[in-house]
């Protein structure tokens, strides 16, 4: 039976209930950390308590944590449309990335496609296949007005058969967009079949509906802690089955051994996707994470989606008529997502998201590269939270932004996530 209007609006009230950050703020900055519900918070307090009484290497408990590994790969196969053992255990989206990038074999001239939309996480890791390895590398720019088949065509463009990566993200951190991620796919892997395709999913992961098998992708990263709405300091890596073992661990422990000895005989773990989990993972992140992914899954993915994308639209109406106003994420339907990129004239992206903090109690992000402020709309988000910024910015158009926004600017040294 399909969902109605009215069970996923009574799902977002309980969710939005069951979440304090929101009772604090309006947060609109999943794309950088999601707040966490009650329910995800006391599983992990359920854990730490049960290490705390039963003792953290107990029998019980240490079978109890094996299950806990498992059953967090398998929600996550079933959340992404894979099998569990495609399923790497991360520590962030990063991880899994450079996972990937340096464990793939990539010889001087090789073909490395990236974006000229990635973040850093993206683009650093290619750059540093260029700088090791002498890698070819192009970035195909890409604009926020593009259609899907525009940028499949600039892609067309870059991607040859001496192509061995193609690294790009699932929708732009900064730009909002939602790229055409299994048309890429289909396009490298006809004309470079060798080549690998690694999705940067940080904005992905419990935004859009994902299907691993179905797209084809070669490997994914996602993190628990965006639009998952998790604990920070877990992730995942799916990697197509027969492309495990194309992929080297490049940190090995443990679980990178088929099995060894002390007088010289060792065997190398290839087939598995555990070779590249080191050793110990916190008990008390793997049950957040599994409580992460059930809550994703009981409201459904394309409930979550659909919200997020019709709040997105209302952000348009509500805020493309401020006068001084420009929108800079897609505004049509093919590439638009929950983020929500717009700059006001005359104000310092950085300085507006100060201001709508200190004026609202507003939590967004502004984009350097792009120079926009950006809103991640969830589904937990509602109307009266774009209302409440479209305010704060006619405030600040109009009569200036807050007197204190200026001096609260964080001297900043590295990129932001
Ligand atoms: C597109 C993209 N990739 C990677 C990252 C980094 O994610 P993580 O902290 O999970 O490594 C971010 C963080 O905002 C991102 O937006």
């Amino acid at each position: 039976m399909a969902t109605t209007t009215t069970d996923t609006a009574a799902r977002w009230a309980w969710l939005r209930a069951k979440t304090p950050t929101l009772r604090e703020m309006i947060y609109l900055n999943s794309g950088f950390q999601g707040p966490m519900s009650e329910p995800i918070a006391e599983a992990m307090t359920a854990w730490l308590d049960r290490e705390l009484r039963e003792g953290p290497t107990s029998r019980p408990l240490l079978a109890a944590r094996r299950e806990l590994s498992q059953q967090y790969r398998e929600a996550v196969a079933k959340m992404l449309g894979a099998d569990a053992d495609e399923i790497a255990i991360t520590d962030n989206t990063t991880d899994g990335i450079n996972m990937v990038t340096s464990g793939m074999s990539v010889e001087a001239g090789d073909g490395i496609v990236t974006s000229g939309i990635e973040h850093a996480s993206g683009i650093v890791p290619s750059y540093y296949l260029r700088e090791r390895r002498g890698a070819d590398l192009h970035i195909v720019p890409i604009g926020s007005d593009d259609s899907p088949g525009t940028m499949v065509e600039a892609f067309g463009r870059a991607i040859d058969s001496r192509t061995s990566l193609v690294l790009i993200s699932g929708i732009s951190y900064s730009t909002g967009q939602r790229l055409p991620v299994a048309d890429i796919v289909a396009l490298a892997h006809r004309e470079a079949p060798q080549s690998i395709v690694l999705i940067d999913g940080a904005q992905t992961g419990g935004h859009e509906p994902l299907d691993m098998h179905a797209s084809g992708v070669d490997a994914y990263a996602i993190p628990m802690h965006k639009w998952m709405s998790g604990p920070g300091g877990l992730g995942a890596l799916y990697v197509r089955r027969d492309r495990i073992t194309d992929l080297e661990p490049a940190a090995v422990g443990g679980h990178a051994a088929a099995s060894f000895d002390f007088e010289g005989g060792f065997t190398p773990n290839r087939e598995s996707i555990q070779k590249f989990e080191l050793t110990t993972v916190s008990g008390v992140l793997l049950a957040g994470g599994l409580a992460t992914v059930q809550q994703y899954l009981d409201s459904g993915p394309q409930n979550v989606w659909d919200r997020a994308r019709t709040l997105n639209q209302y952000a348009e109406a509500r805020i493309a008529g401020i006068p001084g106003v420009t929108i800079s994420s897609p505004r049509t339907e093919a590439t638009r997502s929950g983020l929500f990129a717009f700059r006001a004239e005359g104000i310092e992206a950085a300085l507006l998201a100060a201001h709508l903090w200190l004026d609202a109690k507003i939590v967004c992000r502004s984009v350097r590269e792009t120079a926009c402020l950006r809103l991640s709309l969830h589904a937990y988000n509602n109307e009266d939270d774009i209302d409440a910024v479209a305010r704060s910015v006619e405030r600040a158009l109009t009569s200036g932004v807050h007197p204190e926004a200026a001096a609260s600017l964080p001297v900043r040294a590295t990129p932001e996530p």
